[in-house]
């Protein structure tokens, strides 16, 4: 039988203890209901855009010259799907991360942040289950980032400490949310989109807080040589996560016609990857969290 540990996972002082129990007080006063959130009954509109064009990750590249409009649209859709493939596969992940924190953990963990990773792991469990519904109507497929670079990150999920748990949650769910809002929230997004990924956001800003005060707390008490060592597992994952939003190789699997770029055409990938465009739109869409990676010293280098 395994036999929880005692050592303290987290920094933690009287200010994180009040500002996690805000975030619990709030989260109990409001979270989702997955009947409730949207209105399912309206379905979803799939004549009109899921996202911004200059969002879709080819845009001011020779590949979206390329395509007809109606290709672009079907595109857009899929990558759509995509970033809720993503935010499910993450985030049904979450609650077996933070729960097995509680079980390795139990009492050594202080009562804020044991009550909060509870809440934060229910609110992930009913955020799947909005995906998953919304994947349904809109029948969309799911696409797996099948060279995930937190892959091997998370093949051993018990050995992972804890703050390094929090901080790939943090890094993942903030890059995803970003990426998000920017895609859809503007007038004339498809409403169910918009709104659902509106509605995640609601919750996802505590998860975010949470995530960044105790990164925040652990770096201002670490040692040198810690700190290094947390920065050299996390830049590659930050790098990896803004890859892999900006484009997925397995999107031409998907699309209903010939698409200009082949899962291994490496060198394509890397010019979308890094086209002009993509770099500028990148460099707003991720601007508050490359300020913040920098403090932490995991910035991209
Ligand atoms: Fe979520
Ligand atoms: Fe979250």
């Amino acid at each position: 039988m395994q036999v929880a540990q005692q050592t303290v996972p987290f920094q933690f002082s009287t200010a994180i203890g009040k500002f996690i129990g805000t975030l619990v007080n709030s989260s109990n006063r409001s979270s989702m209901e997955v009947d409730s959130v949207l209105p399912w009954s309206k379905g979803i509109e799939k004549s009109m855009a899921p996202k911004r064009a200059e969002h879709c990750w080819i845009y001011g590249t020779k590949y979206w010259d390329m395509l007809t409009p109606e290709q672009r649209h079907e595109l857009m859709w899929l990558e759509t799907g995509r970033d809720i493939t993503a935010f499910i596969k993450l985030e049904r992940f979450l609650p077996v991360l933070y729960v097995g924190f509680i079980n390795r953990y139990r009492n050594a963990l202080f009562k804020e942040i044991y009550d909060y990773m509870l809440i934060f792991s229910k609110e992930e469990i009913v955020h799947t289950m909005m995906f998953r519904r919304f994947m349904k109507l809109g029948n969309l497929p799911f696409i797996q980032d099948a060279e995930s670079p937190s892959k091997s990150f998370l093949e051993d999920i018990s050995s992972i400490p804890p703050i390094y748990g929090v901080m790939f949650t943090l890094v993942v769910e903030w890059a995803a949310e970003l990426n998000a809002l920017m895609c859809t929230q503007y007038e004339g997004c498809e409403p169910l989109t918009k709104k659902m990924f509106y509605e995640h956001h609601l919750e996802e800003v505590r998860h975010i807080a949470f995530g960044k005060r105790l990164v925040e707390s652990y770096i201002g008490q670490a040692s040198s040589d810690d700190r290094i060592k947390f920065s050299a597992t996390f830049r590659p994952i930050v790098e990896g996560v803004y890859n892999e939003i900006t484009y997925n190789r397995l999107i031409g699997q998907f699309t209903s016609f010939n698409f200009p770029i082949g899962p291994d055409d490496r060198e394509a990938i890397a010019e979308v990857r890094n086209s002009e465009h993509n770099q500028k739109i990148n460099k707003i869409k991720f601007k508050e969290m490359n300020k913040w990676l920098a403090e932490v010293e995991c910035d991209v280098i």
